[in-house]
């Protein structure tokens, strides 16, 4: 694998490939590398020819400064694990790479509602930072492909909107959740529950199912709702939202028969001081 640093020089050895008619597929990430992460790396070197992966912590997408200071960085085992599963080219700038302007200098897009509500409305400002800084590293890898998990729904809604409206030419990939035997989606914060709060975990994914199982069984939103805030309360774990929407915009749906697009349900809440995020289509 080689590692480099300097935008100037990724960029010169990338366009050299793809001059010579290889498919560049790149997977953003913050490292802390699980197997989720590495499943967009696997999916991404059977599509290309030339994988590349990112590692940037991002201080534009945080709210909450002490979370990007505390915000794991093994890159040692990280280097290791991306070399293991084959990844070529890894990317590791610094914030002056990215933002020779000042982290705080961000360019405005036009995100709608997509930016304010659900994940957007306990993180003011994260989804801009994304945004920026997705847009920053497209500029300066220029893939043929780019791989985001649907761990992260509403990200990977917003990214498929830059890429409609900004990026011709880029396909998206959308990778499914990976998640743990018991049902629980992957995640570096997974770590940060303790041996019973890691059981509690579970009812996210065990939730979803019983929301869908209703769902599909011909229930209305409201039962599913009702059906996923008995469960956390009987678990004492706290609810933050739970929302089904139209995968393509995300309106929100007060019925599945009200749009013509799959419905996705969206989960957030804490298990004790670790907030966590989930979603699963329905049909
Ligand atoms: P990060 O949290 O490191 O995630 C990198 C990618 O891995 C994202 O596309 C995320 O959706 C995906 N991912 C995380 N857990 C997964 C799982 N269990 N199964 C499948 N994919 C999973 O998301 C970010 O970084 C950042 O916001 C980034 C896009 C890099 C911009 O800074």
């Amino acid at each position: 694998m080689i590692l480099f640093k300097k935008p100037a020089d990724i960029k010169w050895y990338i366009a050299k490939g793809q001059h010579s008619g290889i498919t560049v597929g790149f997977v953003p990430t913050m490292g802390a590398l699980h197997r989720g992460h590495l499943s967009l790396i696997e999916k991404a070197k059977r599509d290309n020819e030339l994988v590349v992966c990112s590692i940037f912590v991002n201080p534009a997408q945080f709210n909450d400064p002490l979370d990007l200071e505390k915000y794991p960085r093994p890159v040692e085992e990280d280097i290791m694990l991306l070399s293991e599963a084959g990844c070529e080219v890894l990317f590791l700038p610094e914030v002056s790479d990215i933002y020779p302007n000042g982290p705080h200098k961000l360019k405005d897009y036009n995100l709608g509602h997509l930016e304010t509500f659900l994940e957007g409305a306990s993180r003011p400002g994260h989804f801009k930072g994304v945004v920026n800084v997705v847009d920053r590293l497209l500029e300066i890898v220029v893939p043929n492909k780019l791989y985001l998990g649907q761990k992260d729904f509403q990200q990977y809604a917003i990214i498929q909107k830059l890429v409609d409206e900004l990026k011709f030419g880029l396909t998206l990939h959308r990778i499914e959740t990976l998640r743990e035997e018991d049902g629980l989606a992957m995640s570096s914060r997974n770590l940060r529950l303790d041996g019973e709060q890691r059981i509690k975990a579970t009812i996210f994914y065990k939730s979803l199912l019983k929301a869908k199982k209703a769902i599909d069984e011909g229930q209305s939103i409201l039962i599913a709702k009702r059906i996923v805030s008995d469960e956390f309360e009987k678990q004492n774990v706290k609810l933050e939202y739970f929302e089904i929407a139209d995968s393509k915009n995300l309106n929100l749906l007060e019925s599945v028969k009200d749009t013509q697009n799959p419905p996705v349900m969206c989960i957030a809440g804490y298990v004790g001081d670790v907030r966590l995020i989930d979603n699963m289509f329905l049909n």
